[in-house]
Order: C-alpha cells, then sequence, then structure tokens
C-alpha cells in the first residue's frame, strides 16, 4: 500500500475549520483509493506567534523539509494587526522557503450556482497564473524613513528576467496542452517591470505560435473580467496583480470560498503548497458556517500534483461539483448549511460515485 505524507497547518481563523473538513474528505478517498496519508500538523501564522513569537518557527520548516505536501488553512486577523511580526509574513516566508514560484488559481461558475454571479451569461471559467516570490511583495529596499517633520515610506517592485520568464513559460505550456488562449496582464504603460514581462512574452509566443496571446493592462482586465469574462481563459500576472485578479473571479463565481489553488515550483510530481484562495476571515470564524469547498478543491489539486494520483483528484472535484449543485449550501451561496453538514454532503457523494463505478 503507497504511503503519502502529507504537513497539515491550520493557521487561524476559518483555517482549522476548512482544513479539517478537507483532510476528511482526502481521507475518504484515500481508503477507496488503497492508499495511507501520513499526516503531520505544525504552526504557522497567529498560531505560530502565540506558540514561539515567530510566525514561520524552524520547526515547522523543519517539518517542511521531509513533507512530500503541504496543506494550508489560512493565516492573519485582527487580533495580530498591531503585532511587529504580522501572521501573513509566515505564509510569504514559507512561500519563498519552499521557492513556489507559480500559483495556479482555477476559477468556475459550478452549475446550479449560476444566480450566485454577477454576470448576464454565468458561464465563466480559467485559471489565474499568479507569480508568487517576487514582485512588490519580497523587493528590497522596504520600510519606513523617518524624515524631519515627514515620512518616507517605499516598497520596491522587483523581478528577474527569468523568473518571468518560468511563470510566463508555465502558463503557456498548459494554454497549450489544454487548447486554450492566453493573456497576460500587466500595467506596461507605466512600469518598467511590466515592459519586460510584456517583452518576455512576447519572445516565448515564438515558442508557442499556437496559443493566441493577448496582452491587457490589470485596470482593464479587471472591468473586462466582470463584463466579458469568457475572453479570459489563462491569465498570466504578478504577484499583486494575480492576488488581486483572483479575489475578483471569487465573485465572478459568487463566493471566495470556492476557490482552491496551488502553489508549486513548475514539475508535477514535486513538493506543493496547497492553499484555498481566501484568508482566515474573522467575521465568520468559529461559528462553523465556513464554505470548506476552496480547502477540499485545493486537497485535490494537492493529490493530482504532488502525488500523482488524477483519478481520486477528480473524484474530490466530482464529488464537490455535485454537491454544490444539489445543496445544502453554506450561508456564502445563500443557504443555513453548516460546514459540517456541507462535509457529510460531500462525503456521501464520494462514497455514492463510487458505488456507482463499480455498478457500471
Ligand atoms: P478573507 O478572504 O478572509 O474574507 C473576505 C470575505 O470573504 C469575508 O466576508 C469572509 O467571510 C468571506 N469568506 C472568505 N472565505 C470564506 C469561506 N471559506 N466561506 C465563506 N465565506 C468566506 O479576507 P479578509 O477579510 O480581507 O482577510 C482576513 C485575514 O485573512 C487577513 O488577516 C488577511 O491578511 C488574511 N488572508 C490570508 C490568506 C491566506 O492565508 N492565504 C488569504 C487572504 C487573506
Ligand atoms: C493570498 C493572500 C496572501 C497574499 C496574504 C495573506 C499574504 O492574500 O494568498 O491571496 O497576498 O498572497
Ligand atoms: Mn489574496
Amino acid at each position: 500500500m503507497a504511503t503519502h505524507q502529507l504537513l497539515v497547518l491550520p493557521g487561524d481563523g476559518i483555517g482549522p475549520e476548512v482544513t479539517e473538513a478537507a483532510m476528511r474528505v482526502l481521507d475518504v478517498v484515500a481508503e477507496f483509493g488503497g492508499w495511507a496519508v501520513e499526516k503531520d500538523e505544525a504552526d504557522i501564522g497567529g498560531r505560530a506567534i502565540d506558540q514561539s513569537g515567530d510566525p514561520f518557527p524552524s520547526d515547522t520548516r523543519r517539518k517542511i523539509d521531509k513533507a512530500e505536501a503541504v496543506m494550508l488553512g489560512a493565516v492573519g486577523g485582527p487580533r495580530w494587526d498591531q503585532a511587529p511580526k504580522r501572521p501573513e509574513a509566515g505564509l510569504l516566508a514559507m512561500r519563498q522557503y519552499m521557492g513556489l514560484w507559480a500559483n495556479l488559481r482555477p476559477f468556475r461558475v459550478f452549475p446550479g450556482l449560476e444566480h450566485l454571479s454577477p454576470l448576464k451569461n454565468a458561464a465563466a471559467s480559467g485559471i489565474v497564473f499568479r507569480e508568487l516570490t517576487g514582485g512588490l511583495y519580497f523587493g528590497e529596499p522596504r520600510g519606513r524613513r523617518f524624515l524631519p517633520g515627514d515620512l518616507e515610506v517605499v516598497d520596491t517592485l522587483r523581478y528577474r528576467q527569468s523568473e518571468i520568464r518560468r511563470i510566463i513559460e508555465l502558463a503557456f505550456q498548459y494554454a497549450r496542452d489544454n487548447h486554450l488562449t492566453l493573456t497576460s496582464v500587466d500595467k506596461a504603460n507605466v512600469l518598467e517591470s511590466s515592459r519586460v514581462w510584456r517583452e518576455v512574452a512576447n519572445e516565448l509566443a515564438q515558442q508557442f505560435p499556437d496559443v493566441p496571446l493577448t496582452h491587457r493592462y490589470v485596470d482593464a482586465a479587471a472591468m473586462e473580467l466582470v463584463l466579458n469574462p469568457e475572453r479570459y481563459q489563462v491569465i498570466v500576472t504578478e504577484n499583486l496583480f494575480g492576488d488581486i485578479l483572483s479575489d475578483l473571479t471569487g465573485g465572478l463565481v459568487g463566493s471566495l470560498g470556492l476557490l482552491g489553488s496551488s502553489s508549486v515550483a513548475g514539475t508535477p510530481g514535486t513538493r506543493g503548497l496547497f492553499e484555498p484562495v481566501h484568508g482566515s476571515a474573522p467575521d465568520i470564524a468559529g461559528k462553523g458556517i465556513a464554505n470548506p469547498t476552496g480547502a477540499m478543491l485545493s486537497a485535490a489539486y494537492l493529490i493530482g500534483w504532488s502525488w500523482s494520483q488524477p483519478e481520486a483528484q477528480h473524484l474530490i472535484e466530482e464529488a464537490v461539483a455535485e454537491s454544490l449543485a444539489e445543496g445544502p449550501h453554506t450561508p456564502d451561496l445563500g443557504g443555513t448549511a453548516s460546514t459540517e453538514e456541507f462535509t457529510q454532503t460531500v462525503i456521501q457523494r464520494v462514497k455514492n460515485i463510487v458505488q456507482r463505478r463499480k455498478i457500471s
């Protein structure tokens, strides 16, 4: 029996609630697949600050070194907003430590949830390839400089050409393999980094003549994603633009709670970090009503990517899609179901799908 190692970082707010739900689904799928999952847990974010003063403690780092894959809930919350070290710094440090430069964030309007989308023609689906370890998030210098009677504050948008090339190339490969169009989103009318981004995209387009490439400025892309999302299939963009636009796609599909993501370093079969797109949702934390779909889908992506088990991945995706089509729904989707009720529904549907397959 194959055994997989998994490190779970529940984090803060609804993080523990949604990861617990996703892990229960994963356990059922593993049982049917005939493989075992050995789970370990570690602290990150606010919870880690409370334990050790460090949002990314060395104990967590050591466990990551040994893990085949890492599943994250969410970090952050108002309790730590004024703390000298923020929970979010732990997540950023972890992405950098693990060298995960590509964040894949798929979105789609699920059948049965069309009424929740603000779109007239609610048929959007696509994927954001977000660069994850460069740009304004990590550039130096950064910080505050006290001037006589004033304060200067600096953030730096820094990229190497090689960092730009690898993420755009990954998006091109995905678009080619899936016969999709690629939109590169930048701010080349203002930013030097975006001009190089555009040059690199154009240069790579020579190697991918079968992939239609469009450039869009980020402001126009935001508008067009709302009005004509069907024009967007694969989007590739830098770190901050990708953060913003992927939350926008959460709005497009009806709830941020529906989006999962993979943070990876290029090649399937390697270690990755799998995390819902949403945050710790302090407004609903502890109430047992968080939508665990994003976490469940992240677990599905994990199984497919890090453990090369595409059938098990699809089993979760199918069970989640059926559950969303039939309900019951959590409050973010207009329902009254708890996280627990929705999770039980998904688990039951996993069992039903396996049963159906046995019969047919
Ligand atoms: P958020 O994503 O936590 O919440 C935004 C809104 O979406 C809230 O109204 C929330 O209730 C709702 N929502 C989010 N996920 C949901 C789910 N699964 N089910 C139902 N509703 C859901 O964003 P925020 O409020 O801006 O940030 C809260 C904290 O989370 C901040 O500290 C922020 O830095 C952090 N954050 C962490 C991550 C991460 O760990 N990956 C991502 C985003 C934000
Ligand atoms: C996300 C979050 C993080 C980011 C924060 C919490 C650092 O918003 O994963 O989308 O900006 O990358
Ligand atoms: Mn975000």
